[in-house]
């Protein structure tokens, strides 16, 4: 129970901030916590796939000196270097910095490199040689930069609530359907021979009140970050399920959050990184903060992280709760030797398992100015020279970009009306049609919306090379056709738009929109977040006018998630409506490709579209309801969200989870169900060894550690690993409270090296991460056949749900999908498997996953309500 004192704010700071005079805020005083979790998981260097990178890293840790090894763990300073994000180097060993570069769709501020469909919109393909490929390709644009960390893929936000403004940078809030994306992406990006940064770990979900001076600048006047309360079982069961799926597939990097997670921070929770990431999930490779995450140094050192980004306590404050201070803390026996050898080993195995060489080629891109010539320390505006190569990286992405967009474009209705055969008459209406007049990277960030929506806004983003707006390609096949066209691209024109579409013959292509970001960027306002789930720019009106008028009206969506069809989609005279995501610098020939039958479709929703917002069950929190502490968030309703909520509170969506029409049609029918016998679950057992170090151990001469020399180039606001005094650790530490001895402020067990049990649900010390291994072992295998009954050839999207059985389980949930193409007239089977752990549910009380005895059912079909098949689970 919680109970809440009334704060009532003063009528002055309520006007001086625009808020409404009634405003109250509830203090709560009674907040949610998280347990304790120590000491750190040191590396399993025999965990499977890790080995020879653990050799590498060894080999060259043990070489280092402290001050070494401490920077490789922190960032020099915002805008420091060349890329969003950058170490200190190792000068002695000849080794460059490690250059950390956003984003999860394209190279970040990069030019001649590509801007490719969102992670939400190929989500929608269900294709994971699609998921696959756009990985590497999107790697190897990165590493041709000079990159060696993507800042992405992202699970988190899952997308807990449809507003989210980043939900479009990950795939779905279905998390068995994210947690392929994320791994499949994850692989894709290391083959390619950079690392991958799996974000935003975790419960990120939502802009408002992620950081604090973002919200004190917007007049909210909170002390702490959003807190997303989530119990133990959602946690598993939901938000943390993709996570495992990438930490299977052996990514590199996770990157913690902005928010904390039962009021601690997500990059200091021990339960968090030290508990679930660490222990249970048997994480080898580097937890690195999100920019400006990290709130402590000795206390996050010792929770798990192994990573400040960008380095400085602050944006360009010039310190840091690491450099300087980690050497101090290590000197000083606050943090462990064991604990810096292992941040220094896990980022090293990383490095080398994707096959990085120490030897690596250089950063050809600047981040901050794409000038040819210009300060390589930017924040400093020193250091003149050559920063932008300008180097191509393309390499024919277009093609696959073009590809992946027509592969994920939503086909959500069709009276008959698609696809387009030479059709006479084309009034193309909407300015989502048409370029933005500002150019295509005409507003920072992409934080605006001008023109055809291709990408949403924020860090998730990168320049286009090029944009296909849909009226380009449009024009182009018309002409080909024959095809009289005409487009009216201003939302504004209602006399023009009503003149062109009332003419006999019409058929109206009408694009409209709905745009989201991050919240450092408010828009419209919209603080990153979406402050409503309607179409942008009155798109909802020119529909209904347009529909009024014309009988062939086809609507096509550009957004960054569902938005409310409710007042149009059943008018007989929209004979077809198009969900196109995010599509990215082809989107023009992608539409194309798809309203004329060149692709059939084939895509699914990857989220629920409810016919009101309410509907959802879940929404962002707009306004702090905790006084001027921490906004709380509790997540109330637990694993139900989107498809699992409509499903559980028999609400009808207008769209389901997994629904998309084809131009042809398919049948299901035999669904088979072989039962497996693997060997039972067994809890993991057994210990760790010792914490290890490695190398010569550390001087703990403070003379050892002064700035190299006199002649040395101090950068201006830089962070360093060396003090700058040697007659006092405090003065140099220019920490007030320095002194205080792990006893004094650390939980217990925070700096212990013995010997630790294993996680009785992770891994053993030689199994592969992701969690104890029976949890993969194959306990059925179902098979269907599905046959193409129409006329054309097309891929099939096949999912399977599992009904788990308990009161307190969704109904269904999606637990199987294949994209198969299929010839007309043809017959394939489906095939797959049913792991352990697509059959179990988190216990809280064994602390490990069980299948209870609930009767189990299997279900088979295009979508998550149309499951012509069943078979229950002996
Ligand atoms: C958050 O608190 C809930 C309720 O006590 C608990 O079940 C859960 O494990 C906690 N999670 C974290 C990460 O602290
Ligand atoms: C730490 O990194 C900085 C920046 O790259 C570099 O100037 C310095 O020499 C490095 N220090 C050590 C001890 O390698
Ligand atoms: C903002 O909150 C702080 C405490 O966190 C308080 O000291 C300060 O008075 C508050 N400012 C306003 C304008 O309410
Ligand atoms: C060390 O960390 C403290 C905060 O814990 C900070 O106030 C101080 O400025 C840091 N020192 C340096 C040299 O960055
Ligand atoms: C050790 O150094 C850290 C980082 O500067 C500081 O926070 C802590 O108070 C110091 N502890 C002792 C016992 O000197
Ligand atoms: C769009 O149409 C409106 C209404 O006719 C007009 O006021 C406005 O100037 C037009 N905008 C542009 C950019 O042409
Ligand atoms: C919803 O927000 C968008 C973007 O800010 C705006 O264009 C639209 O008019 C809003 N819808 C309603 C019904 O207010
Ligand atoms: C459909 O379009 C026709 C014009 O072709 C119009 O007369 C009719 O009223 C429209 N129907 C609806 C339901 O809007
Ligand atoms: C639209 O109306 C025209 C003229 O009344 C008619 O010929 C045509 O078949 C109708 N089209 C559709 C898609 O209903
Ligand atoms: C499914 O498995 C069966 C037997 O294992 C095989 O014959 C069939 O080709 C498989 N189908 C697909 C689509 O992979």
């Amino acid at each position: 129970m919680r109970s809440a004192v009334l704060v009532t704010l003063a009528a002055t700071y309520s006007s001086a901030v625009g808020l409404p005079e009634t405003y109250h805020l509830d203090r709560r005083d009674d907040l949610a916590h998280s347990p304790p979790v120590y000491p750190s998981p040191w590396m399993s260097p025999n965990a499977i796939g890790w080995e020879e990178a653990y050799q590498k890293a060894k080999d060259f840790v043990s070489q280092l000196h402290l001050d070494e090894k401490v920077n490789l763990t922190t960032g020099v300073g915002w805008q420091g270097e060349q890329c969003v994000g950058q170490v200190g180097s190792i000068p002695r060993l000849g080794f460059r910095s490690l250059c950390m570069q956003d984003s999860p769709l394209g190279v970040r501020f990069g030019d001649y490199s590509s801007a490719f469909p969102s992670g939400q919109t190929v989500a929608a393909s269900f294709d994971r040689d699609l998921f696959y490929r756009r990985g590497q390709a999107i790697g190897a644009e990165h590493k041709g930069k000079g990159v060696t960390v993507v800042l992405g893929p992202v699970a988190g936000p899952i997308g807990r609530t449809p507003e989210g403004g980043r939900n479009w940078e990950g795939f779905s809030p279905d998390p068995w359907l994210s947690g392929i994306g994320i791994a499949e992406t994850t692989k894709g990006i290391q083959d390619a021979g950079v690392i991958a940064c799996a974000k935003h770990y975790i419960a990120n979900e939502q802009e408002h009140f992620r950081q604090v001076g973002e919200s004190v600048g917007r007049g909210f006047n909170i002390s702490g970050t959003l807190s997303s309360n989530i119990d133990d079982k959602t946690m598993h069961e939901l938000y943390l399920w993709p996570f495992v799926d990438v930490v299977k597939a052996g990514v590199g990097s996770i990157m913690c959050s902005y928010n904390q997670v039962n009021n601690s921070y997500a990059c200091q929770n021990s339960k968090l990184l030290n508990g679930l990431l660490k222990s249970e999930l048997g994480f080898q490779g580097f937890v690195m903060s999100d920019w400006q995450a990290q709130h402590s140094g000795v206390a996050s050192a010792v929770a798990g992280l192994d990573m400040t980004m960008p380095g400085d306590t602050e944006f360009n404050t010039g310190l840091s709760y690491w450099g300087t201070n980690l050497t101090l803390a290590v000197i000083n026996g606050t943090v462990p030797e064991y604990r810096i050898d292992d941040m220094a080993m896990r980022i090293m195995a990383a490095f080398f398992k994707v096959g990085l060489e120490l030897d690596q080629p250089e950063i050809n891109f600047d981040s901050w100015t794409l000038d040819t010539y210009g300060p390589i320390h930017y924040a400093a505006n020193e250091g003149f020279q050559q920063i932008n190569w300008h180097v191509d990286v393309q390499n024919g992405h277009g093609a696959l970009i073009r590809e992946v967009a027509a592969k994920s474009t939503v086909l959500l209705k069709n009276e008959g009306a698609l696809p387009l055969k030479k059709p006479k008459f084309l009034a193309v209406v909407g300015e989502d049609a048409g370029p933005s007049a500002l150019g295509p990277n005409g507003c920072a960030d992409r934080g605006c919306d001008e023109g055809t929506l291709a990408m949403g806004w924020g860090s998730g983003t990168a320049n286009f090379p090029y944009l296909i707006a849909p009226i380009d390609a449009l024009n182009f096949q018309a002409a080909d056709d024959g095809t009289r066209i005409e487009a009216v691209l201003n939302n504004s024109a209602t006399s023009q738009i009503t003149d062109l579409v009332s003419q006999a013959d019409a058929t109206a292509l009408v694009f409209v929109n709905a745009d989201s970001g991050e919240g450092y960027i408010e828009y419209d306002g919209n603080a990153g977040d979406r402050k409503n789930l309607t179409l942008w720019g009155n798109g909802d009106e020119i529909i209904k006018n347009v529909s009024s008028l014309c009988n062939n009206t086809i609507v096509i969506i550009h957004s960054v998630g569902p938005t409310l069809l409710t007042d149009w989609y059943d008018s007989p005279n929209v004979t077809a409506i198009i969900w196109a995501g995010l599509p990215g610098q082809e989107s023009g020939r992608s539409i194309v490709d798809v309203l004329y039958g060149k692709v059939n479709p084939a895509a699914r929703t990857p989220f629920t579209w409810g016919a009101k917002r309410e509907d959802y069950g879940t929404d962002v929190l707009y306004e702090p309801n905790n006084g001027d502490g921490a906004p709380q968030q509790d997540f109330t309703e637990g694993v139900f969200i989107d498809y699992r909520h409509f499903d559980k509170k028999n609400i009808t969506p207008i769209y389901e989870f997994g629904f998309g029409l084809s131009y042809t049609t398919f049948e299901y029918s035999d669904l088979a169900v072989e039962k497996k016998y693997p060997t039972a679950y067994n809890p993991t057992a057994g210990e760790t060894a010792e914490a290890p170090t490695f190398g010569a151990g550390f001087s703990t001469d403070l003379n050892d550690y002064l700035f190299p020399s006199d002649s040395f180039r101090y950068i201006w606001q830089y962070i360093y690993p060396y003090v700058n005094t040697s007659s006092s650790a405090a003065e140099a530490s220019q920490d007030p409270h320095y002194g205080q001895t792990a006893d004094e402020f650390l939980p217990s067990k925070a700096i212990d090296a013995a010997a630790q049990p294993l996680h009785p649900a992770g891994p053993t010390l030689d199994g592969e991460s992701g969690g104890n291994n029976g949890l993969w072992d194959e306990l059925y295998t179902v098979t269907a056949q599905i046959t193409n009954t129409g006329d054309v050839a097309g891929d099939e999207v096949v999912q399977l749900y599992v009904s788990l059985g308990g009161s307190d389980d969704p109904p269904v949930v999606l637990r199987g999908f294949d994209r198969i193409h299929i010839e007309p007239g043809q017959s394939v089977q489906f095939n797959t498997t049913l792991v352990r752990r697509d059959l179990s549910n988190w216990d809280t009380a064994s602390q490990n996953w069980v299948i209870t005895d609930h009767p189990k059912t299997v279900y088979v079909g295009p979508s998550s309500r149309k499951l012509p098949l069943s078979a229950s689970l002996s």
